[in-house]
């Protein structure tokens, strides 16, 4: 079943499948180089065609430059990103990094808003807007993170948070941009217990939907929306059959190069 790319509607851009993988606070930048040659060697063995499904990593700030470097040298078609940046651009903000440093390190992507910065390190929708917006003008693509906790899930039903994140989130914006939205329930991630390929697919047509009343119909074709939350190579292809699920933020399953090779190449073994 041929799913690349998602079909163009209305005019609109058609959209290619992306896999990142956000490995949180693991591997150095000695381990970073070894997975990242691992990886593209995996991928290339494979024939893996980057044009096709976009694969990207997200390793900790202190291994970015050896990516960077590696990537580089090799010329692999890997992306990466970081997982965080500063609102401000340069400054008294000890222990922050900007945006521009990130650019100055070819990162195409950075991770905004994940839940984990908002519960253990107080973010809110402002703070994530002000980061939307700081990557935006260094042009880092934003990945901004949105997704409902269990009470919330409860209290709100499955759209209402996380569309209300995706405002917040979108505030500062009034012409079209360059993003990705990542759905992830905070009951799904690290637990084992994904979302259903149905339930992810209702909150990412809501947060379509949102996308296409904030920033035109236009942004909202064009735009990629993953699902992150325990995916792994066995549930990949449900949550890409989705007609508004356009790939995946993966966690622990990314830092298993088989494992996650095996999520990148899910054209592969949907319909098994
Ligand atoms: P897991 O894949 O480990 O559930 O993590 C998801 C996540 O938080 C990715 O950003």
């Amino acid at each position: 079943m041929a799913v690349t790319p998602r079909p163009a509607q209305d005019g609109g851009a058609a959209r290619t499948p992306f896999i990142a993988g956000n490995w949180k606070m693991n591997l150095d930048h000695l381990q970073a180089i070894a997975f990242v040659q691992k990886l593209a060697w995996s991928l290339r063995d494979a024939g893996h065609d980057f044009a096709a499904v976009e694969v990207a990593v997200f390793p900790p700030f202190t291994d970015l430059r050896s990516v960077q470097t590696l990537v580089a040298a090799d010329k692999l078609e890997l992306a990466y990103g970081a997982q965080d940046l500063s609102a401000h651009d340069s400054g008294a903000y000890t222990g922050e990094i900007s945006g521009a440093f990130l650019a100055a390190l070819d990162a195409r992507y950075v991770i905004i808003g994940h839940s984990e910065r908002r519960q253990y390190h107080g973010e809110t929708d402002e703070v994530v807007a002000a980061k939307t917006a700081a990557a935006i003008k260094h042009g880092i693509v934003p990945v901004v993170c949105v997704g409902e906790t269990a009470e919330d899930l409860e209290q709100h039903g499955p759209s209402a948070v996380p569309v209300a994140q995706l405002r917040g989130a979108l505030a500062h914006l009034s012409s079209p941009a360059d993003l990705v939205i990542a759905y992830e329930p905070v009951w799904a991630i690290g637990s084992g217990q994904a979302a259903t390929p149905e339930q992810a697919q209702q909150v990412c047509a809501a947060l379509r939907a949102e996308l296409g009343s904030l920033l035109g119909a236009d942004v909202a074709a064009a735009t990629r929306i993953l699902y992150g939350g325990s995916v792994k190579s066995g549930n990949i292809a449900g949550f890409l059959r989705q007609p508004d699920v356009d790939g995946a933020l993966v966690g622990g399953a990314s830092l298993d190069v088989a494992e996650f090779s095996s999520i990148a190449r899910y054209q592969k073994h949907v319909g098994v």
